[in-house]
This record gives C-alpha cells, structure tokens and sequence, in this order.
C-alpha cells in the first residue's frame, strides 16, 4: 500500500468560486498521477502538484 498527499494548486472550481491560476483539469493532473503509481512505487511523499515537496 502506497500512501501519500497531494495538492493540486490553487484550482478554478466551486470551492474557490472559480478563482486561482490553474484549471481543474491542470489540478486533477497531481491526484491522477498519485493513484496511477505503480506497486512498489515511492511512499510517505507530499506532492506540489506533480513534484514532490516540503510542507
Ligand atoms: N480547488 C482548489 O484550489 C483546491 C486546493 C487544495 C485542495 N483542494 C481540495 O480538493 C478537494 C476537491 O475540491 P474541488 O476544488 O474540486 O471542489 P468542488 O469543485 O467544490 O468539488 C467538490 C466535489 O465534492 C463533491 N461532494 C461534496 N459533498 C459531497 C458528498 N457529501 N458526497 C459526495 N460528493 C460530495 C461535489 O459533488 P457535486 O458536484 O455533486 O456537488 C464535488 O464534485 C477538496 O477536498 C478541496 O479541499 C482544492
């Protein structure tokens, strides 16, 4: 089992009134590469979008 977190930026959706720079497409970008990774893939990780990052 792989766990991690990610953020997708600041998305134009409901939830911020369609604000921020990133379309939710460009935002769904992070979540979509997170679920896909493959068995034995990295773990424990928080992901900026698609890069790994600090808090
Ligand atoms: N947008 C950003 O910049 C941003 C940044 C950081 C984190 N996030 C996080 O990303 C997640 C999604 O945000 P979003 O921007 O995509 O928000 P959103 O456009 O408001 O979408 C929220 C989604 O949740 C669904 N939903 C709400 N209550 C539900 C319930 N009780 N049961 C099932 N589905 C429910 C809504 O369904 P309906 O359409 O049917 O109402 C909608 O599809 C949130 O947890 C948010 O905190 C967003």
């Amino acid at each position: 089992m792989l766990i991690n977190c990610v953020h997708p930026g600041y998305c134009q959706t409901d939830i911020t009134s369609e604000t921020g720079p990133s379309t939710a497409e460009e935002g769904a970008r992070g979540p979509a590469m997170v679920v896909l990774l493959p068995d034995g893939g990295p773990s424990a990780i928080y992901f900026l979008e698609m890069q790994p990052s600090t808090f």
